[in-house]
């Protein structure tokens, strides 16, 4: 396995999940959307503009917080709601794995934590969560990106788990990646500092095109592991069904983790391991 992600920066691991842990987490995410207060934040999640204000801010405070955020085309030119709730959530993120019991259960997995230790994380330490919804018609775009970008260690440590929990295909926006291009540079970095947040562009190669990118079709309880240079993409979904994926982001704890990550945790509540 070793090996195939180091020649490919991913590597495809079917049937990791089982039905009953995939159901049990679809179950929780429900009725934590249902829970959501939509007036509580502007909570639209998009990745193409990082700057507005309000939405940055709901966004930059949430690494240690269950937050929900809405599909960018969630809403009609009103400001109304064009699906119901349910069907117009993007994500719930940052720290579901440490704060809900549900999430916990099925991110702390001690085959999570071999498999982190197989490939080079000596001390794997989880920043982040993720629910991915992929709503049904407005499922928005995730634009080409490597993960380094949004969580700079020295050297590059991050390391993505990608849990399908419904069937991904190039019909409702799978995964699309670059097989081989973690050996290419961090073309960008996501920083915060007293002036706010900001993408630097470090580096001018171009991101794949269509000869190049591949899509990763997989089947519910699939885990793609991607390397944190791996450019990987995602096509809005236009068609009729969901495609509901989770993820986790874990890093080092040998490597330097930067003061100017957007993701920080204090002493008190600190990233741990998956066991
Ligand atoms: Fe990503």
């Amino acid at each position: 396995m070793r090996s195939t992600f180091e020649r490919d920066g991913f590597v495809v691991l079917r049937e990791f999940k089982a039905p009953g842990e995939i159901a049990a987490l679809r179950a929780r995410a429900a009725e934590i959307v249902e829970a959501f207060d939509p007036g509580e934040a502007g909570a639209i999640f998009t990745t193409r503009d990082e700057s507005t204000t309000k939405a940055d801010e709901y966004f930059l405070s949430s690494g240690d917080k269950i937050r929900c955020f809405f599909e960018e085309e969630a809403f009609d030119a009103a400001g109304g709601l064009r699906q119901s709730k349910p069907l117009s959530i993007n994500k719930i993120g940052h720290a579901l794995h440490d704060l809900d019991p549900v999430f916990e259960r099925f991110s702390r997995d001690p085959r999570l934590h071999d498999l982190a230790l197989a490939l080079g994380l000596a001390q794997p330490r989880v920043y982040q969560s993720m629910y991915i919804f992929k709503q049904p018609r407005i499922g928005g775009e995730v634009r080409w990106h490597q993960d380094a970008t949004y969580f700079d260690t020295d050297p590059v440590s991050v390391t993505t788990l990608w849990f399908a929990l419904e069937r991904a295909d190039r019909s409702n926006g799978c995964l699309w990646v670059q097989r081989g291009g973690h050996r290419t540079p961090l073309r960008e970095r996501f920083s915060v500092d007293a002036r706010g947040s900001r993408l630097d562009v470090l580096d001018h190669t171009p991101w794949p095109n269509e000869a190049v990118a591949e899509p990763v079709e997989v089947e519910a309880g699939t885990l793609v592991v991607l390397h944190g240079l791996l450019p990987h993409y995602s096509a809005p979904n236009r068609s009729a069904v969901s495609r509901h994926a989770y993820t986790l982001h874990c890093v080092d704890a040998g490597a330097r983790y930067a003061p100017t990550n957007w993701l920080q945790r204090s002493t008190a509540f600190p990233a741990r391991d998956f066991v």
